[in-house]
């Protein structure tokens, strides 16, 4: 079975294509990750310290049809690339004879650059041997998913193959699945991303439920808002790990919001401000939102900087991981697994790692390859792979994106 995996859900336009073998006695097949292109954002997006959805969306537009074209290349399937027309009378030719092409545009309406490049490209190329589309609709920024869920709709009904809508966050924890089937149920999943923040009761690859989430910032909008404080560039979060390396952790004592709460939710808010006053307080000056490269910034010594990074850092890891160990010895898991940007972090990493094997021995321990916990689209169509029933011929006509999609 071949999968084609999209995903937009916010700064990287990703598209891959996975094939799939199932393995006796194993609930999850064997992946091969047969192409995993990613055109990343993240320079856009830069001077403006964070996501800009519109900007994002534009881009996603621009790049769908090279990046299919390239996954579709390096998987080896694609075939008969037409010379693109010149003239703008053959253009309009083309459209006219083209017997689809009134559906195209109705699909693509609110992306006309991508239905032209579509109707110039896309519309030349053979038919793939892939089973069926799957891609993400949602959580996320609503502009950028719909880019990838009309072009993924377009696809489906131009080639006329099955479709199915995937849940981000499910693709974060599928993520795992790529490199191991073996994977053991009950598991318990912590999805730590820039806007999530999950702990998450598996029964199997297929069976989420919630157990609890953040009531107010993601993780990684934490890392992503205190490497603003400090002067440091989105996304903030490697630049933090990094700094945090040579930093002493135990420097600044700052909070572990909900650590001790009987329940499975987070709160990251409270950490943020408490850096914020604490750097105020060095600097000596107002109460004021650090941006970039601002005047008090400067005061800080490299390192204090570190410091902060690395006590900041530490008080995350602490909670993540206090409320992740309760939860699989209050349900007694098999396996726990991370996912999301924030579990490419090495010290959160390498911390649970110890953690998990001193206090819960037998439990199996996983995390993604780092550049596989970050965004991707491989991850999506792992995911897909136990939706594939509901995968249908007709579902481009209703799929909508949906930026508050709940997993479960
Ligand atoms: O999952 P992801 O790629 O995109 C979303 O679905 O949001 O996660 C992006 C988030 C950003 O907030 C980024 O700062 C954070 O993951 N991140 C990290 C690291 N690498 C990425 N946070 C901490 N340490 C890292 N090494
Ligand atoms: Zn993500």
């Amino acid at each position: 079975m071949i999968i084609l995996g999209i995903e937009t859900s916010c700064d990287d336009t990703a598209i891959a294509i996975l094939g799939v073998s199932p393995k006796r006695g194993y609930k999850i097949p064997r992946f091969r990750v047969l192409s995993n292109i990613i055109s990343s954002q993240t320079k856009i997006h830069t001077k403006y310290g964070g996501v800009v959805p519109s900007l994002a969306k534009r881009e996603h537009q621009k790049n769908l049809v090279p990046v299919l074209l390239k996954a579709l290349g390096e998987a080896k399937l694609l075939k008969n690339i037409k010379p693109q027309y010149h003239s703008k009378a053959e253009y309009g030719a083309q459209q006219v004879l083209n017997s689809k092409s009134k559906t195209l545009k109705n699909i693509l309406e609110r992306e006309p650059e991508l239905l032209e490049q579509f109707i110039k490209i896309v519309s030349g190329i053979s038919k793939p041997k892939i089973d069926f589309i799957a891609v993400t609709h949602g959580p996320g920024l609503e502009p950028a998913l719909w880019a990838g869920v009309n072009f993924a709709r377009a696809l489906s009904y131009f080639w006329n193959i099955p479709l199915v809508g995937v849940d981000h966050m499910e693709g974060h924890i599928a993520a795992n699945f790529l490199e191991n089937s073996n994977v053991e149920f009950p598991a318990i999943a912590l999805t730590v991303s820039g806007g999530h923040t999950q702990l998450i009761l598996m029964k199997g690859p297929n069976a989420h439920k919630l157990l609890g989430e953040t009531l107010d910032d993601a993780a990684g909008e934490a890392f992503d808002k205190v490497a603003r404080m400090l002067g440091l560039p989105y996304p903030g979060g490697p630049h933090i790990s990094r700094l945090a390396k040579k930093g002493d952790a135990e420097a600044f004592a700052f909070p572990r919001p909900m650590i001790n709460t009987k329940d499975y939710n987070f709160s990251f808010s409270g950490l943020k401000t408490a850096v914020l006053y604490t750097i105020q307080k060095l600097t000596g000056s107002d109460p004021v939102n650090y941006e970039l490269g601002s005047q008090q910034v400067k005061k800080l010594t490299p390192k204090t900087k570190r410091d902060l990074a690395a006590s900041f850092q530490q008080a995350v890891v602490d909670v993540l991981i206090a409320k992740t160990i309760r939860a699989a010895k209050e349900y007694e898991v098999k396996t726990i697994m991370l996912g999301g940007g924030v579990s490419a972090n090495e010290e959160l990493r390498r911390q649970f790692e110890e953690k998990i094997k001193k206090e819960l021995p037998a439990t199996a321990y996983r995390v993604p390859s780092t550049n596989m916990s970050t965004d991707n689209a491989a991850m999506i169509a792992a995911a897909a792979y136990f939706h594939k029933k509901k995968a249908s011929l007709a579902r481009w006509k209703t799929l909508k994106a949906n930026g508050n999609l709940k997993i479960g």
